[in-house]
C-alpha cells in the first residue's frame, strides 16, 4: 500500500501530520526520535474535549514529541451500544491537535488496523472481569488488544491514560508489565466541569435535563469517599451512594465499589491505596466516575 499522510494547521501554525498507514508513522516516528529525543503517545478514541487536552499537555510536559492516536476501536463496543453512534470530527480534533502542539496525528481506518484475517486477542483476565467488564463484556480484550497494538505501532517511550477510566489504566499498566513492554505508563488526573461531573465524550449524547442531573453522580462519590475515609462502614457508604444516585434521576446504577487501586480487588473495609469505582445509567448513557479514598 501506498503511504497516505494528510496535515491540519491553523492560522500559520505548525501543522500536525495526519497518518493513516504504518510504514509511514514508522518513518514519521523514527524521524521524531532523532537525537534521542522522547515520544509519549496519547490514545484516544477523538471527539476530543478538554480531559483528552489535559493529556495533551502532559504529554508536552514529560515528552519531547506527542503522538496522539485516534482510533475508534470496534472491538471493545459491544453488539448493543453505540459503536456507529460515537462521535467522530477529526477535522475538529486535527485543529485542536495544532493548538497543543502535537506532532503526529496517528489515525489508521480499521481495515490497517484489523487487516483481513486478524486473529490474536489480549485478554487481561484477572482485571478485567468484573465492574466495566462484568457489564461490558469483551471490552477490555479489545482495549488491551488495540492498545498493544498502538504501542507496537508507535512504539512510544511514555503512554498516558485518563484516570477516569481507572479500571482501563490498571489493565494497561498490567498488561505493560506482563507483555514486558518498555513504556512508563503514565495516569492523567480526571478533569471535571465545575458541577464536578467527569468530562466524557459520552456527556454529548446527554439532554440539558439529564446533564443538570448528571451532577448527583460525582456528588453521591464524594460523599460516599468521605464517609469512608472518615471511618463509616463501607457498606453502608456504598449503598447511601446508590441510593443517592438513583434519586438523582439515574436509571440504574451498575456498579458502587471501593476497589484495591492497584489489583482492583473488592474492598469490605477500608485500606489504602483504595479507590471508589462506580458506573450509573442516565436515560441510555452510561457514565463512568472514580475517586481516590484517602
Ligand atoms: O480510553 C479510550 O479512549 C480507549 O479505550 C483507548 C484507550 C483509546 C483504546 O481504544
Amino acid at each position: 500500500m501506498g503511504w497516505r499522510m494528510d496535515a491540519a494547521n491553523i492560522g500559520g501554525r505548525a501543522a500536525v501530520q495526519i497518518i493513516r498507514d504504518i510504514a509511514t508513522l514508522r518513518r514519521a516516528v523514527d524521524a521524531l526520535k532523532l537525537g534521542r529525543k522522547s515520544v509519549a503517545l496519547v490514545p484516544t478514541m477523538g471527539a476530543l474535549h478538554a480531559g483528552h487536552l489535559s493529556l495533551v499537555r502532559m504529554a508536552r510536559r514529560v515528552a519531547d514529541h506527542v503522538v496522539v492516536s485516534i482510533f475508534v476501536n470496534p472491538t471493545q463496543f459491544g453488539p448493543n451500544e453505540d459503536f456507529a453512534a460515537y462521535p467522530r470530527d477529526e477535522a475538529h480534533d486535527a485543529a485542536l491537535l495544532v493548538e497543543e502542539g502535537a506532532a503526529l496525528l496517528w489515525a489508521p481506518d480499521v481495515s490497517v488496523m484489523y487487516p483481513p484475517g486478524h486473529a490474536t486477542h489480549i485478554a487481561v483476565a484477572e482485571l478485567g472481569a468484573d465492574y466495566c467488564g462484568a457489564a461490558r463484556p469483551g471490552h477490555f480484550d479489545g482495549v488491551a488488544t488495540v492498545v498493544a497494538k498502538l504501542f507496537n505501532q508507535v512504539r512510544p517511550d511514555i503512554a498516558i491514560f485518563g484516570e477516569k477510566d481507572w479500571q482501563q489504566l490498571a489493565i494497561i499498566r498490567r498488561m505493560a508489565r506482563d507483555l514486558d513492554f518498555a513504556i512508563d505508563i503514565l495516569g492523567a488526573p480526571i478533569a471535571r466541569d465545575p458541577d464536578g461531573l467527569a468530562l466524557s465524550s459520552r456527556n454529548a449524547y446527554l439532554t440539558a435535563e439529564q446533564r443538570a442531573a448528571a451532577a448527583a453522580f460525582p456528588a453521591a462519590l464524594r460523599a460516599a469517599a468521605a464517609a469512608i475515609a472518615g471511618g463509616g462502614a463501607v457498606a453502608a457508604a456504598l449503598a447511601d451512594a446508590e441510593a443517592t444516585i438513583r434519586a438523582g434521576g439515574f436509571a440504574s446504577v451498575d456498579y458502587v465499589a471501593l476497589a484495591d487501586a492497584d489489583s482492583l480487588e473488592r474492598l469490605t473495609e477500608y485500606r489504602p491505596p483504595a479507590r471508589l469505582l462506580a458506573a450509573a445509567r442516565i436515560g441510555t448513557t452510561r457514565l463512568i466516575d472514580n475517586l481516590a479514598v484517602e
